[in-house]
């Protein structure tokens, strides 16, 4: 028996030194934590429980019988984190590059299976090269089998990438099908192809930073939802994300204990600006109105006209979407619409309530945004929350004007509790340019238009810039003082714990994509 257990040791240790003390190095020389390093942060002290650390590649092309490393470079296993199970892979760069063939997806695979069987988030901690080009089609096969996983487990329980080092062609795809990436900055980057293949291609000049780094993806193309300064801070990012999120689709949300206390919050009567052309920063209405430090945004630095992000109400976990004035006066365009609808949609899977501040002037018109379809993007929102059935509640803080009124979670398609502030204004446009259309010939004809303009300004601006006709519709069910906004949403949301509601049967429906 010494002996087997000598053997079994044995394979363990060497299992453990991945791609040897060289390439452990190179790694740490980098900044970059090794694949176990990374998941012992991740997982609660003595949870860490490793899943198919002897499994090796089938392959002999290109000298890779001659390469076989245990665990074929992914560290698989499941443990808890804050003490909720999760299940986890890792992949190690310091086998073949990370790279993923056969064996290493197979072992992927497996943790997903479990994952959705067992109904916990499933964590990926990415590394890697692509497809390990020595193993050809059974690489792709490999990515494939992943992804279609994804794809089957989205929805069910939720799914998080971090991106912790380079990630070529067919591994940005799994992560992208997830919920959330989260990337590094400076030591992660996410293509389809690299710069080499984009100067042969298309002749563009192009660091692999400028390409697809942490900065690139969180502010040009809106790829990753979060970025962080190291690996370290990118796990606890992580481990707080996933305490505002359930278990599954089944489960009921994760939510602290809560004392309550005066709700009253004064300091929000003080942020809407009494010139509705001045902006304001929405996130000081959310900070002040949530549970004090419990905000978490989700995608900052993308589309900043619309904000997003988890927070707690007395406790419970909501997600919020919020137009914000002060970025493109909080108009909608294509990649705010597509990042609303994105996060509203992910809420809606898991059962988080949903709570919208809106102060939105209304689409954003243009070429740029019609050319790229802001008909079909715009669309996206308006179907996200008219899909959502998750209690859904609305503060109207300023404008709510036009289209974007009917989009941002209005009564009409399904919000259940619609508030305003006194300073809102509910119309189909702002005052000046519904002038200008309807008293044209007026205008036109004024002795002085320049004043006609002005008193006609008025004239509409005392009927529709105020929230007086929609709630004399029951359109919004209060016009609440800033300062209660907190109490009410607490009240509200407790009134619609309950809330059972299904979208009539289908098979799926056809999102505007
Ligand atoms: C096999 C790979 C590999 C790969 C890296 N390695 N990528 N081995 N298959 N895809 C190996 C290297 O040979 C090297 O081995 C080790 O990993 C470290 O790589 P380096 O190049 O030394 O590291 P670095 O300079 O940091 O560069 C990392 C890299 C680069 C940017 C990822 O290696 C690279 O460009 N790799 C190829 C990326 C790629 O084109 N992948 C295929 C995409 S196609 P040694 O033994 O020297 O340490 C694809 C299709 C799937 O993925 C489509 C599905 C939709």
């Amino acid at each position: 028996m010494q002996e087997k257990l000598k053997l079994l040791e044995d394979k363990i240790a060497e299992a453990q030194k991945g791609g040897g003390e060289k390439r452990i190095k190179a790694q740490h020389d980098k900044g970059k934590l090794t694949a176990r390093e990374r998941l012992h942060f991740l997982m609660d002290e003595n949870s860490f429980e490793e899943i198919g650390m002897l499994v090796t590649h089938r392959s002999t092309d290109f000298g890779l019988d001659k390469q076989k490393i245990l665990g074929d470079g992914v560290v698989t296993a499941y443990g808890t984190v804050n003490e909720r199970l999760v299940y986890a892979f890792a992949q190690d760069f310091t086998v073949l590059g990370g790279s993923l063939a056969e064996a290493h997806a197979e072992k992927i695979c497996k943790v997903m299976d479990l994952a959705v069987k067992n109904g916990a988030p499933l964590i990926g901690l990415n590394d890697s090269g692509g497809a390990r080009i020595q193993e050809g089609v059974v690489s792709l096969g490999g990515y494939a089998d992943i992804f279609y996983r994804n794809t089957l487990a989205s929805g069910v329980i939720p799914q998080i990438s971090a991106i912790m080092g380079p990630c070529a062609g067919g591994a940005v795809y799994s992560p992208a099908l997830t919920d959330f990436i989260m990337m590094v900055e400076n030591t992660s980057y996410m293509f389809v192809t690299g710069p080499n293949v984009v100067k042969t291609v298309t002749h563009e000049e192009v660091t692999s930073e400028e390409l697809g780094g942490a900065h690139t993806h969180a502010s040009k193309s809106g790829v990753t939802h979060f970025t962080f300064q190291n690996e370290i801070a990118c796990i606890e990012g992580i481990k707080k994300l996933l305490s505002y999120i359930p278990q599954n689709c089944e489960d009921p949300l994760p939510h602290l204990n809560y004392k309550a206390g005066d709700e009253n919050r004064p300091q929000l009567s003080t942020i809407v600006p009494d010139n509705a052309n001045q902006p304001y920063d929405i996130r000081e209405v959310i900070e002040g109105t949530v549970d004090t430090d419990s905000f978490c945004e989700v995608h900052k630095d993308f589309a900043e006209n619309i904000v997003v992000g988890f927070a707690r109400l007395a406790g419970r976990s909501i997600g919020i979407v919020a137009n914000q004035p002060a970025f493109l006066a909080g108009v909608l365009d294509i990649n705010s619409s597509t990042k609303g609808a994105r996060f509203v949609r992910f809420c809606d899977c898991f059962n988080i309530p949903l709570l919208v501040f809106e102060d939105v002037p209304g689409f954003l018109p243009g070429t740029d945004q019609e050319w790229n379809a802001i008909i079909t993007n715009g669309a996206k929102l308006l179907y996200a929350f008219s899909e959502a059935t998750v209690p859904r509640i609305t503060v109207i803080t300023r404008k709510a004007y036009g289209g974007a009124y009917d989009v941002m979670n209005s009564k009409h398609i399904g919000a259940d509790m619609n508030y305003a502030w006194p300073s809102a204004e509910i119309a189909v446009m702002g005052a000046k340019g519904a002038a200008e259309i309807i008293f044209k010939k007026e205008i036109q004809g004024a002795a002085d238009p320049v004043e006609m303009l002005k008193q006609k300004e008025q004239e509409y601006a005392d009927i529709f810039a105020n929230p007086y006709r929609a709630a004399a519709r029951g359109y919004i069910d209060e016009v609440i003082k800033p300062e209660q906004t907190r109490e009410k949403l607490i009240r509200a949301f407790k009134m619609l714990e309950n809330k059972a509601d299904r979208l009539p049967k289908k098979k799926h429906g056809n999102i505007p994509l």
